[in-house]
């Protein structure tokens, strides 16, 4: 080949090279071309293995020449990547694009069952009193369901709690929150006692609107040095203020427990009627709240402490009993039925 013919041939590499990249669209073919117009056996790298059959004064031209053709076909492959690139970037840009105007789906929001939204409330009203909070199980003993408690086997007095048993002779689902009082006595003593005990508790009970199988209790305890009847009185009354608001009244009916002497009924005037008497009250102007009185001297010797020395007061409220006044929820049964239209109520 002639000087002039290898710089033709030259100038026809570039302008072939160039012209079929115009042609390429994609990655694909992008790859394929660069193999054939830049790869090892391409025409640009066939003159540079050339070269060495060429006259010695031609070498350095031609190969100066071909560098700049192969410069030429690198930098104009390089510009078509990009343009590739940014069309393709651009494309899933439109394809895949996401309307920012579009609502977000909402999470759905859980929240706490009416009756432990009440519990809690109950709990944070003695929290702020002093109270401290006492955990105790809901699997427990005879023993401590009711025999600690002033309440013998074959007593009558059992006939206030029906009982599941389970098939553990002696190991039974608590009937009420009562035997924590053992347990916490036994662990604190000689130290004064001011708790309440929140929890299930379980009832083998023919279920109907005011009766459920399970439901909860907060047990209230205080055993110190001149403990009296007042300061059980003054608690709940400052309880039924901070619970009911300024001005509500409480009142206290004689009534029978093993667990206390004397024992009395807590009543919280109607917040609905304020006393003159409704439908939520029955017409009676008052409201049930639960069981009190002060703890049976047999129950503080049973938890460690001298009944010559300490006295104690206790109270059992009902959480659901609280929840179903307030919301007027006609039956109990509503709260363990998990009907979520009456759940998200609430
Ligand atoms: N444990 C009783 C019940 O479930 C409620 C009760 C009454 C608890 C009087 C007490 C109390 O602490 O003093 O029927």
């Amino acid at each position: 080949m002639s000087e002039h013919e290898i710089f033709a041939r030259l100038k026809e590499i570039q302008r072939q090279g160039l012209e079929a990249l115009q042609k390429v669209q994609d990655e694909a073919s992008l790859q394929t071309w660069r193999t054939a117009h830049l790869g090892r056996s391409s025409a640009v790298m066939q003159i540079f293995s050339g070269l060495g059959s060429l006259d010695k004064e031609l070498r350095p031209q031609v190969g100066q020449q071909a560098n700049l053709v192969k410069q030429a076909l690198e930098s104009a492959y390089a510009q078509r990547e990009e343009q590739i690139k940014a069309a393709s970037l651009q494309r899933a840009l439109t394809s895949e694009k996401l309307d920012v105007s579009l609502p977000g789906r909402r999470r759905p929001l859980g929240r706490l069952h009416p009756a432990t939204q009440v519990l809690n409330e109950i709990c944070q009203v003695f929290v702020e009193m002093g109270f401290q909070i006492y955990r105790s199980p809901e699997v427990e003993t005879d023993v401590l369901n009711f025999e600690l408690l002033n309440i013998p086997a074959h007593h009558p007095a059992r006939d206030m709690w029906d009982t599941f048993h389970t098939t553990s002779p002696g190991i039974l689902l608590r009937t009420h929150t009562s035997p924590g009082q053992i347990r916490l006595m036994r662990e604190a003593c000689p130290e004064p006692i001011r708790a309440i005990l929140p929890g299930m508790c379980y009832r083998y009970e023919q279920t109907d609107a005011s009766h459920e199988s399970q439901f909860n209790q907060i047990e209230l305890l205080a055993v110190g040095k001149g403990i009296t009847f007042g300061d059980l009185k003054g608690t709940l009354d400052q309880f039924a203020v901070r619970m009911f608001g300024e001005g509500v009244r409480t009142r206290l009916r004689p009534s029978y427990f093993p667990f206390t002497e004397p024992s009395a009924e807590l009543d919280v005037q109607c917040f609905l009627c304020a006393g003159k008497g409704c439908t939520v009250c029955k017409g009676t102007g008052w409201l049930e709240l639960g069981g009190c009185g002060m703890v049976h001297p047999v129950v503080l010797q049973n938890g460690g402490y001298d009944p010559e020395i300490y006295s104690g007061f206790a109270a059992g409220l009902g959480p659901e009993r609280v929840a179903m006044m307030r919301y007027r929820i006609e039956d109990i049964r509503s709260f363990w039925a998990n009907d979520l239209r009456f759940l998200e109520q609430f």
